[in-house]
């Protein structure tokens, strides 16, 4: 199902933000992807993904935790500023902190994150040392509802990539992130195509219940068309 109107993303980062400006250039000058970036948060002031988004002439706002008096008052900012842009989708683009229900509640099934592994392996920190030293043959990367559960919410899509046996933590690392970005914009783009509904803790695309996420490259391609795929297969 097309969306008629341009989908309204709202994007939280907290560092270099490159997959808001690649997010931005795929936007902006992707007719295949009917969304707008309608702002962008950053919870510390030194975020380059900020400075970035300034000089793009994007909405910006700075949301510091340090700014109030605990972080149920800080999430509440979050949710204020997010509901004055009408998003209709919230990306966390390297947002390095964990929300509770107070921010999760308010964009149940319509707020997302990307997450440097093959999701459900690796939550959290240090994800691709953790890979090399598990011996893992492949790595890649997870884009998933968010909910309550650390980088435990409901897996949309994925990309894959091998292992090689001299790879660095850096070089997966490097060599991960321009995926990254394909798989970032392949899941907006499809966000923006078809009927993606969320609800306990299942995901349907277009009325069909997915079973496993989608695999970029197979499942889904980067201008966010989807084909199911057996699971069997
Ligand atoms: C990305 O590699 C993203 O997967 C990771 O932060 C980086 C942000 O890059 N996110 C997490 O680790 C979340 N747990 P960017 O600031 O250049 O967009």
């Amino acid at each position: 199902m097309a969306k008629d109107r341009p989908q309204r993303l709202v994007i939280l980062l907290s560092g270099r933000g490159s997959h808001f400006e690649n997010l931005h250039q795929n936007v902006h000058a992707n007719s295949l992807i009917n969304a707008e970036i309608v702002g962008v948060i950053a919870d510390r002031a030194d975020a380059a993904g900020l400075a970035k988004a300034q000089r793009l002439g994007v909405a910006t706002a700075l949301v510091r935790p340090d700014r109030h008096s605990s972080s149920n008052q800080f999430e509440h900012a979050l949710v204020t500023q997010i509901r004055d842009w009408h998003a209709d989708w919230v990306i966390l683009a390297g947002f390095m902190r964990i929300l509770t229900p107070t921010a999760l509640m308010p964009f149940e099934g319509r707020m997302l994150n990307i997450h440097p592994s093959l999701l459900p392996k690796y939550k959290g920190l240090d994800t691709h040392r953790r890979a090399l030293e598990a011996g893992d043959g492949e790595h890649g990367a997870s884009v998933h509802f968010v909910t309550a559960a650390l980088d435990g919410g409901p897996v949309l899509s994925q990309v894959r990539m091998r292992i090689d046996k001299t790879d660095t933590a850096t070089d997966l690392a490097e060599r991960l992130l321009p995926l990254e970005h394909q798989l970032m914009q392949a899941s907006v783009a499809l966000l923006t195509r078809h009927a993606v509904e969320y609800r306990n803790e299942d995901i349907a695309i277009d009325g069909q219940n997915l079973v496993n996420p989608m695999v970029l490259g197979r499942d889904l391609d980067v201008t966010g068309h989807w084909q199911p795929h057996c699971p069997s297969q």
